[in-house]
């Protein structure tokens, strides 16, 4: 299946490792109180899929989907699923604006850190709704660049983390996207239940470190370079001073970085 077009980050091993770290207990804890034994799920951009077993351990024995548009991700979430003897999910490459299932499929649909890389959330939004039963639950997750906490406080590094924010833009995904989310979601058909706004927190040397390598890498990327390039936000010469500014903060003993995340909870209306 092609690649989004849109979705800036790609799917690097190291990113899909540290993606492969993510579990129900802090990525989908909003939605766990609404879960139930025996209830559908079904996890839109699962990436390596652990989360996608933490929602299949939390509804077992109902049957969970994980889809995504980059299925190489999946043996992360199969590997851990045999590990829990969970035996009820199918992960299966798909595109969350075009699913291929049936009208009212699932008493879940979920999504986490998915709808702020897409060009049209909206489309997406409308698309899960969709396959969602009447009554039936729907969970998202999505950044919201604005809150996000840089610490200790250094200009060329915040400089930094601004240009990957506005290389998102420039490339037609919203950044912001997280304050969109109850709006949305209620023109797509459902009802708000439950908004909150939680961190990830990187906090620890060996978080800071790996993360601040990741953003450097990803401001050497031509399709993350060229388009602040070319936008005259920056150039190549202060580039390479942000990059190694971010990997020197990185390593030094007091950094954080604490990245805001909205969450929506929402139940699709029944018909008139
Ligand atoms: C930031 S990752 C999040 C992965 C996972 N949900 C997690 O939180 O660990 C975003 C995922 O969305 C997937 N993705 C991007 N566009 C997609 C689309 N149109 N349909 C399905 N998946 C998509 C990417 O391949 C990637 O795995």
């Amino acid at each position: 299946m092609p690649d989004e077009p849109n979705y800036t980050l790609g799917h690097g091993d190291q990113l899909v490792d540290a993606f492969g770290l993510r579990g129900v207990g802090h990525e989908a804890q909003f939605v766990v109180p609404y879960l139930r034994s025996g209830m559908s799920v079904l996890d839109c951009g699962c990436g390596p899929g652990t989360i996608t077993v933490g929602l299949a351990g939390c509804v077992s024995p109902g049957r969970v989907v994980g889809i995504d548009i980059s299925g190489h991700q999946f043996d992360i979430g199969r590997k851990l699923a045999l590990q829990k003897g969970i035996a009820t999910i199918d992960f299966r490459e798909g595109d969350v604006t075009n699913l291929e299932f049936e009208d009212g499929s699932f008493d879940v649909v979920f999504a986490h850190g998915v709808l702020y890389h897409l060009a049209d959330p909206s489309a997406a939004l409308t698309e899960m709704c969709r396959v969602l039963v009447e009554g039936g639950l729907l969970g998202i997750r999505d950044a919201d660049e604005s809150g996000s906490l840089v610490g200790p406080a250094d200009e060329l590094v915040q400089r930094g983390c601004s240009a990957v924010v506005e290389a998102w833009r420039l490339n037609g995904t919203d950044p912001f996207f997280g304050r969109r989310q109850l709006g949305l979601v209620r023109r797509a058909g459902c009802e708000p239940l439950h908004f909150s706004a939680s961190y990830d927190n990187y906090t620890r040397g060996a978080q800071t470190r790996g993360l601040a390598e990741f953003i450097a890498e990803l401001l050497q990327q031509p399709h993350m370079c060229d388009p602040l390039v070319e936008s005259g936000w920056t150039d190549p010469e202060e580039l390479q001073r942000m990059r190694d500014a971010i990997v020197a903060w990185g390593a030094a003993e007091d950094a954080f970085y604490c990245r805001a995340r909205c969450e929506t909870v929402a139940r699709k209306r029944f018909s008139p």
